[in-house]
């Protein structure tokens, strides 16, 4: 037989690209292909694309650049686009580029096994079409060769698209209109990650609260989003499933919270205390250009409501500076409403117009100096309560999901508590914890990434009990590494 063929992937954006990548990452498992170490010597080469900002969009013209070298170096090599840039761009992108040989739309990556055998034979293709069935989230179990870079963990895709269109944002127009997936698919993808080891799921979305708001409402497109139920009950489903300790799920929106969501946050133990609920400006003039259907009001109501439900739940936002029109005043009510929340963390970003949307439009842009400016400022201040946050940590012990090892180098491993905190400690003397395993560490030390701690060690080292009789992750890795 001859060797299987592999495959690199490369992927830009967010957790939903990354999961798309995996999802085609197994399907090519189940096709007979196989993860290559080494990208210049993969047979098959892909680029999961993001375009949601220009600098992620140019991140791909400069790699489809170098790729020419490796596709031309042995006959038989193919080369695939796929995510939102191709959703963007469409087939334009194999005109300009004659070395790829088939781009994929995001609701088409099951394809991409055919799409990449006919390649081979020279074939070049593109699948671009929008897909308004629920047919599109099924993808095959986990295959025993797939690989994933998140022991203990997964991603799982509830709901896709985005109805709200705000003014900035290209994804209504990539990720297409939103459906929900059916409530029973849900189920039983998260029972069989369980019982294969998986303790913490993150729960996927564009406007992930939004699931099955359709059906909820007897809205339109009652088809494309049968079988749901609202996001809050599916929560407390999945807080069922054997084996699983924790559920997270991102982005949500701050218009899609009902009080089942919110009360949910105080009353299912598995839900971790950590919501990153994207605010985007702290000006309601700026909120009302960007078309968010929100106010500050409204979200510091929120955010009252669900630190009520659970005081100590850590949010972190996302914030654009630089939005058209945006003046000083509008950017120091961004820096008030930062202090006044006490974000844990965030991701902020300067405004980037992106083709197709009303925003790109706008006559007064602001001059890059001064959203650069407003950037630094914003981080700064963001860097001072994310550190304070931290420092207040210390002395607490906490529950770590262990991952791998640490940037910090040498012996550190790294692993995320329950509030989405990054915490480093150093390896256990026998080698432990394994990734993807709960482990208890008392946080020692503060920096503005990160915190420092030390695994409690012996009795008190495994966290939570073992639940409805499934072996104890621990030591299920241990002896699957061991051969025990
Ligand atoms: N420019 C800058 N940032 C953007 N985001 C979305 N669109 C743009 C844009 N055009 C940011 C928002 C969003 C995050 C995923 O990316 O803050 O929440
Ligand atoms: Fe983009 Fe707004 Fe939809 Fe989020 S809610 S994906 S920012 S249009």
């Amino acid at each position: 037989m001859s060797e299987s063929r592999r495959f690199w992937l490369r992927t830009y954006g967010c957790q939903m690209n990354v999961h798309d990548s995996e999802k085609v990452a197994n399907l090519l498992c189940h096709h007979g292909y196989t993860a290559s170490e080494d990208p210049d010597r993969a047979d098959l080469w892909i680029v999961n694309t993001c375009s949601i900002r220009d600098k992620a969009e140019q991140r791909l013209y400069s790699d489809l650049g170098g790729l020419r070298a490796w596709k031309a170096a042995a006959p038989g090599r193919a080369l695939g686009v796929g995510g939102c840039v191709v959703q963007q761009e469409g087939d334009a992108l194999m005109r300009r580029f004659g070395h790829v040989d088939f781009v994929f739309g995001t609701h088409n990556l099951r394809w991409v096994p055919a799409m990449a055998e006919a390649a081979t034979r020279g074939v070049r293709s593109a699948r671009l079409e929008e897909s308004h069935s629920p047919e599109r989230f099924d993808f095959p179990e986990r295959h025993p060769d797939f690989a994933t870079a998140r022991p203990g963990r997964a991603y799982v895709t509830v709901m896709e698209g985005c109805d709200l269109f705000c003014s900035f944002c290209v994804v209504p127009r990539t990720r297409g209109r939103e459906i929900s997936r059916p409530a029973h698919a849900i189920v039983a993808e998260v029972e069989s990650l369980a019982a294969a080891g998986t303790r913490e799921i993150t729960l996927l979305g564009q406007t992930v609260n939004a699931y099955g708001r359709h059906e909820a409402r007897g809205l339109r497109r009652a088809d494309a989003t049968a079988g749901t139920v609202p996001f809050a009950a599916l929560l407390r489903r999945l807080a069922a499933v054997p084996g699983l300790a924790r559920i997270r799920y991102t982005s949500p929106h701050p218009i899609f919270y009902d009080d089942e969501l919110i009360r949910a946050h105080g009353e299912i133990p598995a839900l971790c205390p950590h919501v990153h609920l994207p605010v985007q400006s702290g000006s309601d003039a700026v909120l009302r250009r960007m078309r968010r259907r929100h106010g500050t009001d409204d979200y510091l109501r929120l955010i009252g409501r669900l630190r009520a439900a659970r005081p100590d739940l850590a949010i972190t936002t996302d914030l654009i500076v630089g939005f058209p029109g945006e003046t000083e005043a509008d950017f120091r009510d961004t820096l008030a409403l930062v202090r006044e929340v006490g974000f844990v963390d965030g991701f902020s970003f300067k405004y980037s117009p992106r083709p197709g949307t009303p925003a790109a439009l706008a006559p007064d842009g602001v001059p890059e100096s001064v959203a650069q400016d407003r950037l630094e400022r914003l981080q700064s201040l963001q860097r001072e309560l994310t550190l304070a946050a931290h420092r207040a940590r210390v002395g607490e012990t906490t529950e770590v999901l262990a991952e791998g090892p640490s940037r910090r180098g040498g012996r550190q491993r790294a692993g995320r508590d329950p509030y989405h905190r990054i915490v480093n400690f150093a390896a256990r003397a026998d080698g432990g914890p394994v990734p993807g395993t709960l482990v208890a560490v008392e946080v020692v030390e503060a920096t503005p990434h990160s915190l420092i701690g030390e695994v409690r060690s012996g009795a008190g080292a495994s966290v939570r009990p073992v639940k409805n009789g499934l072996p104890d992750a621990d030591e299920h890795w241990r002896s699957a590494i061991t051969g025990a």
